[in-house]
């Protein structure tokens, strides 16, 4: 696979007003989603959300890519067409989250590390015969009292660059995601620094191993106030402090960065992202790869009625997904 292949498919995945559709949650965090609405999480429920979502009509206009979770990547529409091949037919890049989570890093308490690098030369193989072309790997950052350490910032910036290798070996642009968590009652100035040290030694752990940017996307936490802190910075703030961290860390060679919504509402999500696009003149696509963010209106109506709003609930989905696709271009309108 040249690096040309791998660049052409990193750009295409932030095209001007797209951007991508984060529905890879595992069988455990989707069985949560479901659960808050009252939908029993069944496989075929699984299958049926998830074709709801990605056959949404005119999906394409906005969405470039969209990440999905082992089991979905081998299932079907209830027409019989694996959901890779629908998606490659409608011009939406398949996508597939390959580490298996995180896990108490040992050591240091509070803290995460996520695993899944044994093996994964041989899962990514599979993957890209079953139509992936990039692939997904988060990192999980606590912020809490002395924590992150040094150590857990190391440890997750070196297997993102050892997993992000691996996926250009194959042929797979990696999506690197280091989330900073919004949990806790730090301020946005703690929360800056943070994800700082995490982008620096991510950057730097992608050098050493030879990774090319050229090929590669960063899927990133927005710089926003704690959760539970009492002073909640505004939008102008989060966007100016993400754009600050952003430009003083990652290098303008890097094709694109996507965000992810971290819990944020909806309309902070989008908000968010058409500020920065608006303040113009930045060195790379900024987008979204948003799970909760694009789907969760639609899944709370869609659980009202499963046979009856399932084509209401793509209409929300479509709106999510051209609101944010403005907004990736400074264009939302509020
Ligand atoms: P949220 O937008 O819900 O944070 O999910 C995006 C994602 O893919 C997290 O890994």
């Amino acid at each position: 696979m040249s690096i040309e292949q791998l660049a052409e498919t990193a750009q295409a995945m932030v095209a001007a007003g797209k951007g991508i559709i984060a529905i890879d949650e595992s069988t455990a965090t989707i069985g949560k989603r479901f659960a808050a609405v009252g939908i029993e999480n069944t496989e075929e429920h699984r299958r049926r959300y998830r074709e709801l979502l990605l056959t949404t009509p005119k999906l394409s206009d906005h969405i470039s890519g969209a990440i999905l979770y082992d089991e979905t990547i081998r299932q079907s529409t209830k027409d019989g067409i694996p959901f890779a091949q629908y998606m490659a037919k409608q011009g939406i890049l398949p996508g597939i989250k390959v580490d298996k989570g995180t896990h108490p890093l040992a050591g240091c308490p509070g803290e995460l590390v996520t695993e899944g690098l044994d093996g994964l030369r041989e899962r990514l193989k599979e993957y890209y015969k079953l139509g992936a072309r990039f692939a997904k790997w988060r990192a999980v950052i606590n912020i809490g009292e002395d924590i992150p350490s040094g150590t857990c910032i190391e440890v997750n910036a070196h297997a993102l660059a050892r997993y992000a290798a691996l996926c250009q070996e194959q042929g797979i642009v990696p999506m690197v995601e280091p989330e900073v968590l919004m949990d806790g009652d730090h301020d946005i100035q703690t929360c800056y620094e943070v994800t700082e040290a995490m982008l620096r030694s991510l950057f730097a752990a992608l050098h050493d191993q030879g990774v090319l940017l050229e090929g590669t996307i960063l899927k990133a936490s927005m710089v926003v106030s704690g959760k539970a802190c009492d002073e909640q910075a505004d939008v102008e703030e989060v966007a100016d402090s993400t754009l600050m961290c952003l430009k003083s860390t990652v290098p303008a060679i890097l094709p694109g960065i996507v965000f992810l919504s971290g819990g944020q509402s909806d309309e902070d999500a989008t908000a968010h992202l058409d500020a920065m696009n608006r303040s113009g003149n930045l060195p790379w696509p900024l987008s979204f790869s948003y799970g909760r963010a694009m789907q969760q209106t639609a899944l709370a109506h869609w659980a009202k009625d499963l046979d009856g709003n399932f084509a209401k609930a793509q209409s929300i989905v479509l709106e999510r997904a051209k609101e944010n696709g403005l907004a990736a271009q400074g264009k939302w309108e509020g």
